[in-house]
């Protein structure tokens, strides 16, 4: 009989409390990273979201490592990561629509000028002047035009919205206008009211989120971070929002995380906080992903979501 295959599953107690159960039952032997003791050179697959500095390394016989989360910099940005194991990222419809939720929720806040008229409500001023624009009157501005950013683009489009993407490639979704390539980040942002960041966290866009950045918006737009606090610089945020050069942010993510008691974006009153939460991977179908790609792998058949481990996503 054939050893089966053996997986070592690294992630805050929290969720490997989620993912251990349904993994033990799919043929496979699983090690919880800190709970069962281990021989590193019997370990063949590796499951984390940020994986201890050293940990992937120590471990000789991996075939292949597979994340929790849609991005890898937890991985990529750790020097160690032994970069001849194929790394696989998870990548589901569920988690790009919660993904969306976010984004339609904080541009519809934004757009119908719902922050104000909350204010208003607690003063009791019928703030009738405030009246709404129409959708295709707000440009939206996605970066980062993947798996998550095109389904935003295209459930803001469906409601209206004048929406444009930016990516390295160029895209060619219906009734979505695409920038691409740092030479269009320019023209790109020029049009953006509302800013939204969905790309990974690589060298080229680690702070893209910068005062140069938001000096290119139309003057008052509005920042959506829902990608990698890496992404932002929070004083520049803080600085624009100040100068009225941003009307404020709705932020995931930060370059601290939890973020700090004494980060000032807490009590800032144009801008929403919220913990890391836009979408959170589905046990089951992370459970799907983790045991298909085994059995690929055991097979050796191609395996869908290998990162690129050079460009970083
Ligand atoms: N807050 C949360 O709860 C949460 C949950 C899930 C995911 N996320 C974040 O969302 C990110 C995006 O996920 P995804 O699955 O949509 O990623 P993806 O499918 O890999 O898409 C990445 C997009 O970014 C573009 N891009 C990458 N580098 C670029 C550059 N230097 N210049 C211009 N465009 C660039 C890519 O362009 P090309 O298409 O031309 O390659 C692609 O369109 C993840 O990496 C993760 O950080 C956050």
């Amino acid at each position: 009989m054939s050893k089966r295959p053996r997986l070592l599953l690294s992630a805050p107690a929290y969720w490997a409390n989620l993912w251990a159960d349904p993994l033990e039952q799919g043929g496979i032997d699983l090690f919880v990273y800190g709970r069962d003791a281990f021989q590193p050179e019997t370990i063949d697959y590796a499951l984390s979201f940020r994986p201890p500095p050293g940990l992937l390394k120590s471990l000789p016989s991996l075939k292949a490592v597979f994340s929790l989360g849609a991005g890898v910099d937890g991985f990529l940005t750790n020097s160690d990561y032994p970069k001849h194991v194929p790394l696989v990222r998870f990548v589901d419809d569920t988690l790009s629509r919660e993904m969306a939720t976010y984004v339609v929720l904080h541009t519809l806040m934004f757009h119908r000028n719902q922050r104000a008229l909350d204010d208003a409500q607690r003063k009791g001023i019928w703030l009738q002047s405030m009246l709404p624009r129409r959708t295709e009157e707000t440009r939206v501005g996605i970066l980062g035009m993947g798996e998550i950013g095109t389904l935003c683009a295209e459930r803001l489009r469906d409601l209206g919205f004048a929406v444009s993407g930016w990516s390295r490639s160029r895209k060619n979704a219906e009734g979505i206008k695409s920038f691409a390539g740092d030479g269009e980040l320019g023209s790109f942002l020029a049009q953006s009211d509302i800013l939204v960041c969905l790309l990974p966290l690589t060298r080229e866009t680690k702070a893209i989120l910068n005062a140069k950045t938001f000096a290119q918006l139309p003057r008052g737009a509005f920042l959506i971070n829902a990608a990698r606090g890496g992404h932002q610089i929070e004083r520049d945020i803080i600085a624009a929002i100040d100068s009225g050069q941003l009307a404020g942010a709705a932020l995931d993510v930060f370059e601290a995380e939890p973020l700090p008691e004494s980060s000032p974006l807490w009590n800032h009153p144009k801008i929403t906080v919220t913990p890391h939460i836009a979408a959170i991977s589905d046990p089951t179908a992370s459970v799907h992903m983790v045991l298909d790609g085994i059995a690929r792998f055991e097979r050796g058949e191609p395996v869908p979501n290998v990162v690129d481990i050079e460009r970083g996503y």
